[in-house]
């Protein structure tokens, strides 16, 4: 099985992510499959709706943090990650993820892209970007206190406090909460719920209530910026390999 499953059912385009082994930490090669994906659901009339899943136990770890050491060494930002996060910015068709589990980093940040997101019991939404010496990306920086406050946002993104499913639904950012056991064929009603209105409807009034696109584009690019230098400062060093040599 490829670390990204993708297919289509219906006018449903399901993008699984299954690297479970490694809680479905995203490679270079998984961001660039998933924005390929999301890009190609874009131009492709018949798919009317994106869906977004991970794994029962895990959603997302995030990225790959072997890879933000051997991108810290490097100096850069590995183009398939801005690809995937240009792609979910401008994504025409509605999206929806099903979240299990933990959704960690970008785990949580890609969320805040979807228009309906279905978390299971057993979901928990952290983003220890600060405690890791890094900074929130994929324009989260922006659309969280959008979505959230401030405040709340700041709990989040900042101090790295993780929001249960509950309270993720308590702050916004997740519709509907279902029994673990019931995520996927919940999630699945939704989306097909969704690719049944009329979709050039739907187009326009998601582009009104997104607001601008270029705005969000530039400050993911901003966020870019500022995280690779993030990369590269001791603090981010010290903090990656301390997970990565952790012993257990
Ligand atoms: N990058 C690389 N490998 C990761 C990873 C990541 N983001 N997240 C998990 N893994 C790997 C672990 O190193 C481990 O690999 P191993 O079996 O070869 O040792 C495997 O996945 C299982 O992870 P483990 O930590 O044992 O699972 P867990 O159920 O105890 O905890 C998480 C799950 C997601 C809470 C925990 O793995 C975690 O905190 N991961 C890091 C998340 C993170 O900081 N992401 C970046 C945010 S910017």
């Amino acid at each position: 099985m490829p670390d990204v499953v993708i297919s289509n059912e219906g006018p449903v385009r399901k993008i699984r992510m299954n690297r479970p082994e490694k809680k479905n930490a995203l490679t270079l090669a998984m961001y660039e499959a998933m924005a390929a994906a999301i890009e190609e659901a874009g131009s492709t009339d018949g798919v009317r709706c994106v869906l977004i899943a991970g794994a029962p136990e895990v959603f997302c770890a995030g990225n790959d943090l072997n890879d933000f050491v051997t991108m810290a060494r490097s100096g850069g930002l590995g183009a398939p990650i801005i690809r995937f996060l240009h792609a979910l910015a401008r994504c025409q068709k509605p999206m929806v993820a099903a979240v299990s589990g933990a959704a960690v980093g970008v785990g949580t940040t890609m969320l805040l892209h979807c228009d309906q997101v279905i978390a299971a019991d057993n979901a928990v939404l952290m983003t220890p970007f600060v405690s890791l010496g890094l900074l929130p990306e994929a324009g989260s920086s922006l659309i969280a206190p959008r979505l959230m406050g401030h405040a709340r946002a700041f709990s989040l993104l900042v101090m790295g406090k993780p929001l249960t499913a509950e309270e993720a639904m308590g702050a916004g950012i997740v519709n509907t909460v279902v029994p673990a056991a019931e995520l996927d064929a919940h999630a699945l009603n939704v989306a097909r719920d969704v690719a049944a209105l009329p979709p050039e409807s739907v187009t326009a009034a998601r582009r009104l209530m997104r607001g601008s696109v270029d705005e969000i584009v530039a400050r993911i690019d901003e966020e870019a910026e500022a995280f690779k230098a993030r990369l590269a400062s001791p603090e981010a060093q010290r903090a990656l390999t301390t997970f990565l040599s952790r012993k257990r």
